[in-house]
């Protein structure tokens, strides 16, 4: 590369590192902006507090500014990275291969506007409007370089979320037989145990963003109930076998309701949460690690819970009946290692179970 066509940094001070950029299989010298182009352009956005990034024709990050290095939580540099690589896992195979068709096809007006996911360095996940538009050149038919424009729309994607699952539980709530405060003590107990296990060896998928999604994500643990028929559901008495059955299909019904939900978890966990570690449980049969490790914690703080509850066919369990009745199910229908930590913590349920109970 000569000098003419040498691109500088953001901060105008210091070659960029053009190495993996050579690398690249589509990206070469023509593709790129003169110095003189790049120095404008990045001179324009450097302070811009909007975050903005440039991209090469091979959609490689060229230089970032600093609001969006602030906003991403990265360096200023970001040599060798494919935007697409820096949104990874976001951008599977095909959404990576739809971003392409569309900034390299005339007919989408070289850009794409779309909303993105990123996992910062605090594990939360980031939701991102972003702009890729090519950036004018003069002598190019075919844009040599695009902008990146991201804004944060992480706020108003959670009260979104919130929103729509609040109307989802008010739904099942209206319809379900569990009563009170059942699903918000279920939240917290789920919260409490993952956050238990965060840290500690033996749980590695236990992060800030696991925690933060078992958190809401519990509540609609039997949201497949809405299409239980009512006498079933409400039903004195013991089930019928084949009324047993229809009862269990809440299950799926709840996976097909949150298919769409921000998070699969919480699809898993409707599928999930009366599976069994010993494999005698429903709808599959599955066993063991096989169970999502978020539909194992529910199971957990389900139990507990609707044990301290009173049903048509029982008084409410003291703490420690209920606390007994599930150490003794360790290794058959709890996992163990889980039953353990819950046996550590056991006090913070039953702090939840009075800070949250129903009244009389
Ligand atoms: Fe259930
Ligand atoms: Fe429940």
């Amino acid at each position: 590369m000569d000098g003419e066509e040498q691109i500088v940094n953001g901060n105008g001070d210091e070659p960029l590192e053009l190495e993996a950029l050579e690398e690249a299989p589509d990206s070469g010298e023509e593709l790129l902006l003169s110095s003189d182009e790049f120095a404008k352009w990045s001179a324009v956005r450097l302070e811009d507090p909007v975050p903005c990034l440039f991209l090469d024709a091979s959609l490689k990050i060229l230089f970032a500014n600093r609001s969006s290095a602030a906003l991403f939580g990265i360096p200023q540099r970001m040599p060798g990275l494919w935007f697409t690589q820096f949104s990874a896992p976001f951008f599977d195979e095909s959404r990576s291969a739809e971003l392409f068709r569309a900034v390299r096809s005339a007919e989408s007006g070289h850009r794409w506007i779309g909303s993105i996911e990123r996992t910062g360095i605090d594990q939360l996940l980031g939701v991102y409007k972003v702009w890729i538009l090519p950036l004018p050149h003069p002598s190019a038919f075919e844009p040599r370089a695009f902008q990146a424009i991201c804004l944060d729309i992480t706020p108003e994607y959670h009260s979104l979320v919130q929103g729509t699952f609040a109307s989802l539980l008010e739904a099942a709530l209206r319809k379900d037989n569990d009563t009170g405060h059942h699903v918000e003590r279920v939240n917290r107990y789920a919260r409490e145990l993952a956050s238990d296990l965060h840290g500690r060896a033996g749980w590695p998928e236990v992060n800030r963003q696991f925690i933060e999604s078992i958190s809401q994500a519990a509540a609609l643990h039997d949201v497949g109930k809405i299409g239980t028929p009512d006498d079933i559901l409400n039903k004195v008495g013991a089930l019928e076998p084949w009324e047993w059955e229809i009862m269990k299909e809440h299950t799926k019904n709840g996976a097909y309701i949150l298919r769409r939900y921000h998070t699969p978890m919480a699809g898993e966990i409707a599928l999930r949460h009366h599976e069994r570690w010993d494999g005698t449980g429903y709808p599959y049969g599955l066993d063991g690690t096989q169970i999502p490790l978020a539909a194992r914690i529910v199971a957990i703080a389900d139990v507990y819970d609707a044990l301290r509850m009173r049903r048509t066919y029982k008084e409410p369990y003291p703490h420690e009946r209920a606390v007994e009745t599930i150490a003794a199910e360790r290794g058959m229908q709890f996992d163990p290692l889980l039953v353990d930590r819950f046996l550590a913590m056991a006090p913070s349920f039953a702090r939840i179970f009075s800070e949250l109970a129903d009244s009389a």
